[in-house]
């Protein structure tokens, strides 16, 4: 920009006499530097496109994406897990520190950590760019990758991956009649707080559905339990017990 001294004006003085155009120089003008965006660089674009399209199809038809059972509002017991670029941070919820009562501290030192990322142009304000001559920055960054990476690591190792696989299960469903004595029964002796709405299970209580158990061994079951179903689940009287004991038994998939 001109100002001051040896500035030339034409008529509106805002606008200087040596205004350059601002277009650019035809392509032809560089030859063998350029080429025709339609159709020579289009279809390089495309066919890169194309390899891309084809590998991530090959990839998903490979590795189906690991999809769980319906989710169930009424089974408390399932333990959410968030995805791998967020173990860290629950990690970090699980030390005593930083849940419960500190929880707190939980949020506040990431919160912080990316507040401080926000600010590191008005903080960082050294006129070098090499890591070296960048102690401080640097040593942040390596501190806090190091601390994501053990926390990642952490989460992974400490998790029961076979329960979270058994508490997701896909479960094969039996159709229910829901206005039906039996299941009427089942709800009202509290059998549906473990096992499921849909008699499906969850992560309290297995399935119902094709257990091939016959009415008496249900019957059994009901009253006295089982391994880790505590006895005196039922409530009713034996007629009532008849009932359940048979719709359960003919909870079949097919
Ligand atoms: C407190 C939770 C809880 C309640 C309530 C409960 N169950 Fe269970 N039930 C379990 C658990 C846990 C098992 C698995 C026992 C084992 O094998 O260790 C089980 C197993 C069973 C089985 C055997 C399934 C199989 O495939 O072996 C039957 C049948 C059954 N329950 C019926 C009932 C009925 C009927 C009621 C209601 C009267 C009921 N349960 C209430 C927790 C519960």
């Amino acid at each position: 920009m001109h100002r001051g001294k040896g500035m030339k004006f034409v008529g509106d003085s805002r606008v200087p006499a040596e205004r350059k155009p601002n277009i650019p120089k035809d392509y032809s003008e560089y030859p063998g530097k350029t080429e025709a965006f339609w159709p020579n660089f289009l279809l390089k674009e495309w066919m890169v496109g194309a390899v891309f399209l084809v590998g991530y199809l090959c990839l998903t038809i490979a590795h189906p994406s690991p999809l769980e059972r319906i989710a169930d509002p009424t089974d408390t017991g399932y333990i959410p897990m968030p995805d791998w670029y967020f173990l860290f941070l629950y990690q970090l919820l699980k030390y005593s520190y930083a849940s419960g009562p500190y929880e707190v501290i939980g949020l506040v030192i990431p919160g912080i950590a990316f507040a401080a990322l926000l600010l590191a142009p008005f903080i960082d304000r050294g006129p070098h760019r090499r890591p070296l001559k960048r102690p401080f920055a640097t040593g942040f960054m390596l501190l806090t990758l190091a601390a994501m990476i053990f926390l990642t690591w952490q989460s992974v190792v400490t998790h029961d991956w076979k329960a979270a696989e058994e508490q997701g299960k896909i479960v094969q469903e039996a159709k229910i009649d829901k206005s039906s004595e039996g299941y009427q029964l089942f709800q009202k002796n509290g059998c549906i707080n473990c096992h499921g709405e849909k008699l499906t299970g969850g992560a309290a209580a297995p399935s119902l559905v094709d257990t091939g158990l016959k009415p008496e061994e249900i019957k059994k079951i009901a009253r006295n339990g089982k391994g880790n179903m505590p006895p005196g689940q039922f409530k009713g009287t034996d007629q009532e017990l008849d009932k359940l004991a048979n719709f359960i038994a003919n909870l079949k998939t097919k």
